[in-house]
């Protein structure tokens, strides 16, 4: 039996991903596809809705992405956000054109509780803006169905013709009750049921992970965080010991982490894997030597991640792919996602070289967003200490060091890093944040230390709480913490004389520093 599908038709905005993920939480089945698909093929998905995402693009301008008006008449309902609302508006006769006033940010915006879409809505909510356009007047049929003072035309609806749209982005967790819109939307509207669920997700996985691989051999990139860890755990359930997974020490790991990794993972530990430890660190530093663009130490640490790999599976020998947990994310983030622009390269994505010496790569969770993860982790048995571990990049603390990496620069940031962590960690679970961690700024300062002049670094502390990692707000963790770290980073590590806190949500700002 086919399960119920919603379709997101992506316009290239930065959180369309984040549309999806939500859907998916209302346990509807939801894919993504660029705009610029032919409608018969939209319409062999057989979908039960469709959503327009935003877009940096002005709907009025002639060169403007665009979708087959035939697509209005077709009877499957149709929910358009920020870009995908003006597109709507404009194509069936309304008026959208720049607005007098820019809207960013939260805005309180006033509801008509009596939409199919604001239902059990309370009348006047804050919800996330970011627009230059807007909808001066609605096309015809449709009714106005929230309004700010800036803006005529928060939302505008046809019930008769299935036809919905809102300026706001309620994808957006700055959007009060933004989950609940989009419920309304695929089970008020749309008719959905909730048929798609984790366990059934996990099992189908497994099936077509055995399907696939037969009889081959996989080397899995393994580093330890949840993604990879979550799965490892789903392909030995599928192929077993024709599983080898591999660890590469880099010497950029948080402090103690290659050890503790070898030793939950290696033969020792929780598992019953074939486990590879490599050590290289030395072809890292040497490659990172000297280099301090972002982007180009994203991409060199990508190319070393599969060079390391596809040397390790020389030594095993035979091995037909390698495995990644790729999320979704990361895809996103890489620019590979739709229509979306490069924000940064993850390692395992953007950073990977063109030639990879592997018949196929294979990313079982390249769909799902971290908390889904962690949700396939708990059904697939991992513990709960590794599903609700905060994550750690790839290229881990090279990418927390603004400037050069080098062996000192990382010993000092991994001190300060396992400082903060502690002094965090302190706090009761439910408090703490769900990504909190040190950066070595490039910026160095006057102090003074023992009656003495220092001109020394500055680091970072970083906290942030979020579910998807897609947007972030900074944790309001109380002073008397920040301060117990600071003041521990400043006299345990050498050549630090100050210590900041970042207080930038992210957008504007990412979680991590490059
Ligand atoms: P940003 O900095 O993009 O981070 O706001 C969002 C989340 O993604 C993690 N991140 C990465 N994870 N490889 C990874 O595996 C990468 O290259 C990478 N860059 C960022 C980051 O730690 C945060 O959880």
């Amino acid at each position: 039996m086919q399960q119920q599908t919603v379709i997101v038709l992506d316009f290239g905005g930065q959180y369309n991903q984040l549309i999806a993920r939500r859907v998916r939480e209302c346990h509807v089945y939801c894919e993504i596809l660029s705009y610029r698909t032919p409608l018969e093929k939209i319409k062999a998905k057989n979908p039960v809705g469709i959503i327009f995402t935003g877009g940096p693009n002005s709907a009025y301008l002639p060169d403007s992405p665009g979708i087959d008006p035939a697509i209005y008449t077709w009877g499957v309902p149709i929910l358009g956000i920020c870009y995908g609302s003006q597109l709507m508006m404009h194509s069936l006769g309304g008026k959208v054109c720049k607005a007098p006033e820019r809207e960013y940010g939260k805005t309180l915006v006033g509801l008509d509780p009596q939409s199919p879409l604001f239902a059990g809505l309370p009348a006047q909510n804050v919800c996330w803006m970011s627009h230059n356009d807007y909808i001066q007047a609605p096309a015809p049929g449709f009714a106005v169905s929230a309004r700010t003072p800036n803006c005529p035309v928060a939302a505008a609806e046809d019930r008769a013709r299935g036809l919905y749209c809102v300026q706001f982005h309620p994808e957006v967790l700055h959007t009060a009750n933004g989950t609940q819109m989009l419920r309304n939307f695929v089970y008020n509207v749309c008719g959905c049921t909730g048929d798609w669920k984790m366990d059934s997700f996990v099992e189908n996985t497994v099936q077509a992970l055995r399907e696939k691989i037969g009889g081959g051999r996989v080397l899995l990139a393994l580093s330890g965080g949840v993604d990879s860890s979550v799965c490892a755990a789903m392909l030995a359930r599928a192929i077993g010991k024709q599983l080898t997974c591999v660890f590469v020490d880099h010497g950029l790991h948080r402090k103690n982490e290659a050890a503790e990794v070898c030793r939950v993972f290696g033969p020792e530990g929780d598992f019953d894997l074939n486990f590879v430890c490599a050590d290289a660190r030395d072809r890292f530093f040497g490659k990172l030597a000297g280099v301090t663009a972002p982007e180009r130490k994203r991409k060199i640490i990508g190319e070393e991640f599969i060079r390391v790999f596809e040397a390790e599976a020389k030594k095993i020998g035979a091995v037909d792919y390698l495995a990644q947990g790729t999320i979704y994310p990361d895809v996103v983030e890489s620019g590979l996602g739709g229509e979306s622009a490069v924000i940064k390269s993850h390692h395992n994505v953007g950073g990977l070289p063109e030639y990879v010496d592997f018949k196929e790569i294979i990313e079982p969770l390249r769909d799902l967003f971290k908390d889904e993860v962690r949700q396939a982790g708990r059904e697939l048995g991992l513990p709960e200490s590794l599903v609700s571990r905060q994550p750690c990049p790839g290229p881990a603390l090279a990418i927390r060091i603004i400037g050069e990496v080098t062996p000192e620069r990382i010993a000092l940031v991994q001190d300060a890093d396992a400082i903060w962590r502690e002094e965090v960690d302190r706090l009761p679970f439910g408090q703490r944040p769900s990504q909190y961690f040190a950066a070595l700024t490039n910026m160095r300062s006057v102090g003074v230390m023992g009656d003495e002049r220092t001109y020394d670094y500055a680091v970072a502390l970083r906290a942030v709480t979020t579910s998807d990692f897609m947007t972030c707000e900074v944790t309001p963790l109380p002073l008397d913490t920040v301060m117990a770290a600071a003041n521990r980073i400043v006299n345990e590590v050498k050549h630090v004389n100050r210590v900041l806190f970042d207080v930038t949500t992210k957008p504007p700002a990412t979680v991590e520093f490059e």
